[in-house]
C-alpha cells in the first residue's frame, strides 16, 4: 500500500477544508504598528479578506493570534486531525522558536510560512527562519496580499 501523502495524514475526514490561520506576537498591532513596513489593514482586515477568498476556494479559515510561543505550539498541536492546512506567520518567534519548528514537523499537514515584509531585506538576525525548511512553501514581502497568495497556494495543495 503506498504511504499517506503528508496532504492527506493528519486531515480531516469530511466537511470543507479548514485552513488555521496563526499569527504569532505583535501582528494584533498591524494597522498601527510599523505601518511602512507592514502596511494598513488590521489583523482583524486580513481575516476577513481570507474569508472571503477561502469562501472563494471552497474553504473556511479559523484564525488565532497570540504573543505567547507555547499558546502558538499548543493551537498547532490542536491542529492536527482537526483542520486541513495551515498558514503561519510565526513574526519574531521565526527566528528563534526551536518548540514552533518541532510542532510544525510533528502536525503532518501542509503548511505554508508567511510574512508581511520580506525578511531578506532587513536586519541580519530576520534573515534565518527557523520554519522555511521544514513547510511546503513560503509567501513573503507582499504585505496583506503574502497571506491571501499563501491560502491560493496551500488551496491548491488540498486539492491534489
Ligand atoms: C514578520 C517579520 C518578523 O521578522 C517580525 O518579527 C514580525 C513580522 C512579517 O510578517 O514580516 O513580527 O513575521
Amino acid at each position: 500500500m503506498a504511504a499517506a501523502s503528508k496532504a492527506s495524514k493528519g486531515r480531516k475526514t469530511s466537511g470543507p477544508g479548514t485552513v488555521l490561520v496563526l499569527h504569532g506576537p505583535n501582528l494584533n498591532l498591524l494597522g498601527s504598528r510599523e505601518p511602512e513596513l507592514y502596511g494598513s489593514a488590521t489583523l482583524a482586515e486580513i481575516d476577513s479578506a481570507l474569508g472571503a477568498l477561502a469562501g472563494e476556494l471552497g474553504l473556511a479559515i479559523e484564525s488565532f493570534q497570540s504573543n505567547s510561543e507555547g499558546e502558538l505550539v499548543t493551537a498547532l498541536q490542536s491542529a492536527r486531525g482537526r483542520v486541513d492546512g495551515v498558514l503561519v506567520n510565526a513574526a519574531a518567534y521565526t527566528h528563534t522558536s526551536v518548540a514552533i519548528r518541532d510542532a510544525v514537523l510533528a502536525l503532518e499537514l501542509p503548511v505554508i510560512e508567511v510574512h508581511l515584509s520580506n525578511i531578506h531585506r532587513r536586519e541580519e538576525f530576520r534573515h534565518k527562519s527557523l520554519l522555511s525548511d521544514v513547510v511546503d512553501g513560503v509567501v513573503l514581502g507582499f504585505g496583506m496580499d503574502s497571506y491571501l497568495l499563501a491560502l491560493r497556494g496551500l488551496a491548491g495543495i488540498l486539492a491534489d
